[in-house]
């Protein structure tokens, strides 16, 4: 879809339309205020919790009603490793890399998870079953150290119970087939 064909006024309804209601209202508060451009991070920021992700036509749409070029948009959604301009896996792997589970070796257990999945941080397997995602404290420290997949909590992982964690998830997605 382009939106950059018809009136001025087509061109914005489109593109209000392409966007979640209460994104629109949040980016028609900030262009009252002066430098509206600053507000672009915590409209993508908004955007991406509600989408899970930054679909390019979205963000053609953020960038039209925020009067900033599009290349800059996407430029900004692609250089922060938190947003993702790609649909995230069924499952989300959260691990913790704050300071209780980094002192309890998180950083190994993020290791086997790269080493058995092959992606690193921000990236998805080629099933599309996982997104790999580095995170600060989740919350749960006595729990050290933490991984999050999906909604459920892993409390003090070992690297060596990874590929088993895995595994409960490949197979619950074969289930749901
Ligand atoms: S540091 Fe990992 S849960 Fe708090």
């Amino acid at each position: 879809m382009s939106f950059f064909t018809g009136t001025k006024e087509e061109i914005e309804k489109k593109c209000k339309k392409e966007l979640p209601e209460d994104i629109v209202l949040f980016i028609e508060k900030c262009m009252k205020k002066p430098h509206s451009e600053s507000n672009l991070i915590a409209v993508l920021h908004k955007l991406q919790n509600k989408l899970g992700y930054l679909p390019k036509e979205k963000l053609q749409a953020v960038a039209y009603l925020m009067n900033i070029p599009a290349a800059k948009v996407s430029g900004v959604a692609t250089f922060y490793h938190y947003f993702s301009t790609k649909p995230p896996g069924k499952y989300v792997i959260s691990v913790c890399l704050g300071t209780a589970c980094h002192v309890k070796g998180s950083d190994k257990i993020l290791e086997r998870i790269q080493e058995e999945l092959g992606i690193k941080i921000g990236e998805t397997t080629s099933d599309g079953l996982f997104t790999l995602e580095g995170a600060r404290c989740i919350g749960t420290c006595a729990l050290a150290p933490v991984v999050k997949i999906g909604d459920d909590i892993h409390p003090k992982v070992t690297p060596a119970q990874i590929p088993e964690i895995l595994e409960t998830y490949f197979k619950k997605s074969k289930e749901s087939k």
